[in-house]
């Protein structure tokens, strides 16, 4: 079969001819419909992103069909249409590891340990291929997507579920203002689709790019574009004014913002009693002090990836036609050239994607 290879970090992407993957125990081999190849790939193949375990095929995520399963596996069967998160958990309940297959991410510390390093040596497998071989407990049967018109839309719904995981996360509720942070990016602008759903009162879209913003103005009555002036404090009160007063709910989605100062902007609007839930790939300390922490009773909380439930609640609101996939403008590459395909995934931003049908 065909795939994106990656041999070292420094080696670039490459199209290969690899060995078709084989069904064995635990595992269900995919043939991928459709990925979606995220804006940071670029610099992650660069190796701006951490580590990835090479030699691999690259590529997280995706929506594929189920040609064949291990003997011992049952929560995916042949012929179903599933989507691959790419998330393996060690299922130790005391002390989980985590990491991502294909890509780079390790869970809790982020430090690599003997049982990730194993994890992934099992595991060496990604999506953006014609094939591959995953870990039966990182697929969630999709019923009804065999029937979905639009399998480049649905691509993105790896993006939706993490986004889905921070929204909950958030304990948002009907009627409740949100600020997204990052709103302009993928993983943001999903957030904010994912907020609409959610009954959001108001959400405010906080970011740098200004075509993004006003796609997202477009969705919905409900949405308020900020655009960010990198100003802790002349953006807090344009959040502010865009609020109408606090936030219940803040999600950052923000990548890598030289400051912190987008992130504590968004902090600083937060309602007594309201909760920040951190999502993006910011690699900043935040400046945060104990006293308003403790005064305001705020919640800070972290959200790494999502759960499978997560995956299929996203799924049943998409199906319900509550997350819109329409709104989204979908650019489709096929495998044959991967730097042009980076390239274009790079160039575009928030609920413009990049889909590779292998
Ligand atoms: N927690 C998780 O489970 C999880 C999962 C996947 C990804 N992530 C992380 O989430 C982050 C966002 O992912 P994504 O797919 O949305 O990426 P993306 O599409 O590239 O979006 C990046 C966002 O960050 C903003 N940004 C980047 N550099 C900035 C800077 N120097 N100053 C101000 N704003 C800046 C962008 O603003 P503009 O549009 O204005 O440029 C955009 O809103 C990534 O860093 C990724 O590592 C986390």
């Amino acid at each position: 079969m065909k795939a994106w290879t990656l041999t070292s970090l420094d080696a670039g992407l490459t199209l290969e001819e690899v060995p078709d993957p084989q069904p064995r125990s635990g595992g269900a081999v995919l043939r991928m419909l459709a990925v979606q190849v995220p804006a940071y790939t670029r610099v992650l193949v660069a190796g701006g992103r951490g580590g990835i375990a090479t030699p691999t095929v690259l590529g997280v995520g995706g929506i594929g069909v189920v040609e064949a399963v291990g003997d011992d596996v049952h929560a995916v069967r042949p012929g179903d249409v599933v989507m691959s998160s790419g998330f393996l958990s060690s299922g130790r309940v005391a002390e989980p590891e985590e990491v991502l297959l294909g890509w780079t991410g390790i869970g809790g510390r982020g430090t690599a340990t003997g049982t990730t390093d194993a994890m992934r040596r099992t595991w060496r497998t990604g999506t953006f291929a014609e094939r591959a071989l995953m870990p039966a407990s990182t697929l969630i049967a999709l019923p009804g997507a065999e029937d979905h018109p639009d399998l480049a839309r649905l691509a993105f719904l790896p993006w939706l579920t993490i986004a889905a995981g921070a929204v909950e996360r958030g304990d948002l509720a009907a009627g409740d203002s949100v600020v997204v942070a990052g709103a302009t990016g993928q993983l943001g602008g999903a957030t904010v689709l994912l907020a609409l759903a959610a009954g959001a009162g108001r959400v405010v879209a906080f970011g740098r790019n200004r075509a993004s913003l006003e796609r997202l103005a477009a969705l919905d009555d409900r949405v308020v574009p900020v655009a960010a002036l990198a100003d802790r404090a002349a953006d807090a009160a344009a959040l502010a004014r865009a609020l109408g007063g606090d936030a219940d709910v803040v999600v950052d989605a923000l990548g890598p913002a030289p400051t912190s100062d987008l992130t504590m902007a968004a902090y600083d609007v937060l309602r007594t009693d309201g909760t920040m839930v951190l999502v993006g790939g910011v690699r900043q300390s935040l400046p945060i002090p104990y006293s308003d922490l403790m005064h305001r009773r705020l919640t800070l909380r972290g959200s790494w990836m999502a759960s499978n439930e997560t995956a299929y609640a996203t799924w049943r609101q998409v199906r319900a036609g509550l997350v819109d996939l329409d709104a989204l403008q979908v650019t489709t590459v096929g495998l044959n050239d991967p730097d042009q395909a980076l390239a274009q995934a790079e160039a575009v931003r928030g609920l413009e994607i990049v889909t590779l049908r292998p």
